[in-house]
């Protein structure tokens, strides 16, 4: 997040599809169908990937069973050549997880020590429905879905990842939020003994590590927690056993293992933001037109890539998601508010 990468370049457009794709536990196949209610998509899929690299995960049997009998609904993006989904070796090799360092190595390397069962998560705040939930019981009356989206990280580099999870909008209806909930904060746990950089003197987050959204933001279709991903759970240094993806958003909005979800009315203070105001702001939808302070984000670096490949694509408007979600922002200015 405080490094700057150079990149420029670039790149055709392409687009988020109306189509599922199967995906299979270890092959994604292509095969085409509808997409669920709520999603107003445009595009064609064309999609394939080799998912013979990816490792048997430990599942619990509910979980192993729920990703299995998923119902394999994808956002495919539209490109084969530019949107190709990431190896699970980089996906899983290459993280930016703090509580375990911050080199992207560190995560792979360290996270095995998180203990990810039993995992529970408290909803509070502005709802009716609220308590402390073991993660089946908070999972598992969701449909479980597969979804393909593009990540991009604010410090300029992205991937394609097949995620799977429930949609955050299913939880917070079965909260039901009082009229007072405007925004959901999210905390990531706190245990130093699990997540040794937390204790760590040169730390500069102030754990947890907070992130937020506004009430509709959660809400819409696009917005998943996720629970694996390949196929299989998520791996630890991607943030197991439950964290946001929100994939219009600067990947800093993804927040990792997740113990808390709260309904609140004030705006909350996100770990980035109060750390750098000035670079990190409350929404970070991906914008090619607001560069970081620091370095340009008109370009991203698509993992993997090469020296001899540095597969630089141009940055797209909510990271390509404009159709779905711009009208969240309708009468914003994004400069102001980024
Ligand atoms: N969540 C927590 N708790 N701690 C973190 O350091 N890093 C964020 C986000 N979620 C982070 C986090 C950042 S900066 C990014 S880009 C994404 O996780 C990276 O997700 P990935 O490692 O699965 O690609």
């Amino acid at each position: 997040m405080l490094i700057k990468i150079a990149k420029p370049s670039d790149l055709r457009e392409s687009d988020v599809t109306p189509e599922s794709v199967y995906l299979s536990r270890r092959r994604f196949m292509g095969g085409l169908a509808g997409l669920g209610a709520g999603l107003a998509l445009s595009g064609t899929a064309k999609a394939s990937a080799d998912y013979s690299d990816v490792p048997d995960g430990d599942a619990p049997a509910w979980l192993q069973g729920k990703i299995d009998s998923s119902r394999r609904r994808a956002v495919v993006p539209a490109d084969p050549e530019t949107d190709a989904i990431a190896p699970f070796r980089d996906a899983s090799g290459y993280n930016n997880f703090y509580e375990f360092g911050s080199s992207k190595s560190d995560p792979a390397r360290h996270a095995d020590r998180l203990e990810t069962q039993p995992w529970s998560v408290v909803i509070d705040g502005e709802v009716n429905n609220g308590g402390r939930f073991n993660l089946e019981d908070f999972a598992s009356p969701s449909r479980f879905e597969e979804r393909i989206y593009r990540l991009r990280c604010v410090e300029a580099w992205s991937m394609v990842i097949p995620w799977l999870g429930i949609s955050l909008a299913d939880v917070i209806q079965r909260a039901e939020p009082t009229s007072k909930a405007k925004y959901v904060r999210f905390e990531t746990l706190v245990d130093p003994e699990q997540m040794p950089a937390q204790d760590s003197a040169f730390s500069l987050i102030d754990w947890p590590y907070v992130e937020g959204l506004r009430l509709d933001e959660a809400m819409h279709p696009l917005t998943l927690l996720a629970l694996g991903m390949y196929g299989r759970e998520l791996p630890n240094q991607n943030g197991a056993p439950l964290r946001l993806v929100v994939p219009w958003k600067y990947g800093f909005k993804s927040i990792k293992s997740i113990v808390r979800i709260s309904l609140v009315e004030e705006q909350p203070v996100n770990s980035w933001q109060r750390i750098a105001p000035d670079e990190y702001g409350f929404y970070a939808n991906v914008n090619p037109e607001v560069d970081h302070p620091r370095w340009s984000q008109a370009t991203e670096r698509r993992l993997p890539n090469s020296l001899f490949n540095p597969n630089t694509l141009d940055t797209r408007m909510f990271n390509g998601y404009a159709d779905e979600v711009a009208e969240l922002y309708a009468g914003m200015d994004l400069r102001k508010h980024f």
